[in-house]
């Protein structure tokens, strides 16, 4: 068994408060500011982003994890204040010219968790909030712990969210609970999120990492290349007719089978 961090060198992740860690098939990044409850900067968002042009091709299972009791805080809110994060851009305002690519650049911290080419997984235990319950949105999977608490905090706080949570959430929950949710800000607890399928599983607080590891175990049971294409077709099903569906599930299966035969 290999393990290895994909940044050893400049140790600029572990300067954005991200920890990567690469064991044979399965990637997990571990959210690194336990004592400002993994609060997220823009730093961290460009170093998301970051991890996931460097996750290697043969990895299979992203897993996704806060250090500490919570999983993730939302946005530091110091980048609301005059004195700003020390070492950290301000934030954007839309007054400036590069207000969208500052965005957009902040977002692909989060949709590289959607690549076909492995299924991403959120570990979460504690609060959920803001930036942090978007960040479990962008991943495939959720597992919470049984004190997991999600809050989708921002129209409380005048803004929109706006790192990619919104289609997932609508998704999953349906649009006038999403309208409920972000409306009210309020809370969820881990029991009312499994029942509004915001969670694959809700576990005992201390087996959450061993609810993950049997999880993971079980992604890496069935084919790769099987598995690849699948979440590709599950991933445009929704957007598709059923012709087209069909016609790409007829596509899948002639790609896969040319590539076991050429193997
Ligand atoms: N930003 C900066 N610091 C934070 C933080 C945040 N979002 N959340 C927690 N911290 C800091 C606290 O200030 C505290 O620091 P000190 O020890 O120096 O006082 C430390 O982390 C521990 O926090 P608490 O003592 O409050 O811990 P707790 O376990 O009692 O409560 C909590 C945890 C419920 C997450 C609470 O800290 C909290 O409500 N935090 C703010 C959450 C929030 O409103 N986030 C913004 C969401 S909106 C968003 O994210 C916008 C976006 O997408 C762009």
């Amino acid at each position: 068994m290999s393990a290895d961090t994909v940044d050893p060198d400049t140790g600029e992740l572990a300067a954005a408060g991200l920890g990567l860690v690469v064991e044979d098939a399965v990637a997990t990044v571990t959210l690194r500011r336990p004592e400002r409850r993994n609060a997220m900067t823009p730093g961290m968002w460009r170093g998301l982003a970051r991890v996931g042009e460097q996750i290697p091709d043969h990895v299979r299972v992203v897993v996704i994890r806060g250090e500490g009791p919570s999983f993730c805080a939302g946005i530091d809110l110091r980048m609301f204040t005059a004195d700003g994060v020390p070492g950290e851009q301000r934030n954007p305002s839309p007054l400036d010219p590069g207000f969208d690519e500052s965005i957009a650049g902040f977002q692909a911290g989060y949709t590289w968790l959607r690549n076909p080419a492995f299924v991403s997984v959120a570990a979460v235990q504690g609060h959920a909030i803001g930036a942090g319950f978007q960040l479990a949105l962008a991943c495939d999977l959720r597992v919470l712990a049984d004190d997991a608490k999600l809050c989708m905090k921002e129209p409380a706080l005048g803004l929109v969210p706006d790192l990619t949570g919104t289609k997932p959430l609508v998704e999953i929950v349906g649009l006038p609970r999403a309208i409920e949710l972000c409306l009210t800000a309020r809370t969820v607890g881990a029991q009312e999120a499994g029942q509004l399928r915001l969670a694959e599983l809700v576990v005992p607080a201390g087996e959450l990492d061993a609810a993950v590891a049997d999880l993971t175990a079980a992604l890496l049971s069935t084919d790769a290349a099987a598995a690849r294409e699948t979440k590709a077709l599950l991933q445009q099903a929704a957007g598709n007719t059923l012709d087209q569906q069909a016609a790409a599930e007829r596509q899948a299966q002639g790609r896969l089978l040319s590539a076991s035969a050429r193997r």
